[in-house]
């Protein structure tokens, strides 16, 4: 691929922009860190790495990351209160041509108060695949309430509650108290506030929420909150492969 094209695609900017970049000195390219200034040098793309000012990038044809989402960000482009989780990510991931929707895409949304594993790509099937109620992608959510979890509640929750203005009863796949203001759900669907709005219909409340898991995923120990990285091949196919 032409070394402009691929500054472009990875979301240096504009065609103009990862030109006069080029021309400027400012990319260099493979291990070896050498001054690449030729926008027409037809360079192998898999396994490419190259830096732009300081940016130092890895090649990827299409965008799957997870980020340790802190609490007070909202998932949303245009966040109407607090900051926008897409400040955590590096302007390129922003940036990245795409059809309607440029950048890379969160797969869901988590409340602004969650905190834990939040999946963003620029792959339109995947977020496809990842979020569809049809696939029933489990996530796991620890969450801590206000009060003592019981048996009755942890019953309710697995045999289906019914949320006020959605009729149909809402369940979780497995429940498993963990403390006694501490519980383990898992959910297969994602409708809007679903943990809290549960929690809400056997009469608790959620003081705190994190999501641990989404299908094989597991946020690990050594991402630290705010911190994104990309999926590993291994991991996007163990998640697209999944049929539940
Ligand atoms: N359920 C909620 O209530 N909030 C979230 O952020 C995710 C699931």
């Amino acid at each position: 691929m032409r070394l402009e094209e691929i500054l472009y695609s990875q979301g240096f900017g504009t065609r103009r922009v990862c030109l006069g970049l080029i021309q400027q000195g400012h990319v260099r390219v493979g291990a070896e860190d050498r001054l690449a200034q030729d926008p027409d040098e037809d360079l192998e793309t898999d396994g490419l790495v190259f830096r732009v000012q300081d940016e130092l990038w890895a090649f990827q044809p299409l965008a799957y990351l997870m980020l340790n989402k802190p609490a007070g960000y909202e998932c949303s482009q245009k966040p109407s209160v607090h900051p926008s989780v897409y400040t955590l990510l590096p302007p390129p991931l922003r940036q990245r041509p795409g059809g309607a929707s440029a950048g890379v895409q969160t797969v869901g949304r988590l409340d602004q108060d969650t905190t834990g594993l939040l999946l963003l790509s620029d792959d339109g099937k995947f977020i496809h695949r990842m979020s569809s109620p049809k696939h029933h992608v489990p996530k796991v959510y620890q969450a801590t309430v206000r009060d003592a979890m019981d048996e009755q509640q942890r019953r309710r929750l697995l045999e289906g509650v019914v949320l006020r203005d959605d009729p149909k009863p809402v369940k979780a796949v497995a429940c498993e108290i963990t403390g006694p203001h501490t519980l383990s759900l898992t959910l297969t669907e994602g409708k809007y506030h679903q943990v809290k709005r549960m929690l809400a219909a056997v009469g608790n409340l959620v003081t705190g929420l994190h999501r641990s898991q989404t299908g094989s995923l597991h946020l690990p120990d050594e991402l630290s909150r705010g911190e994104w990285r990309w999926l590993t091949q291994e991991e996007v196919a163990s998640l697209t492969a999944r049929q539940t």
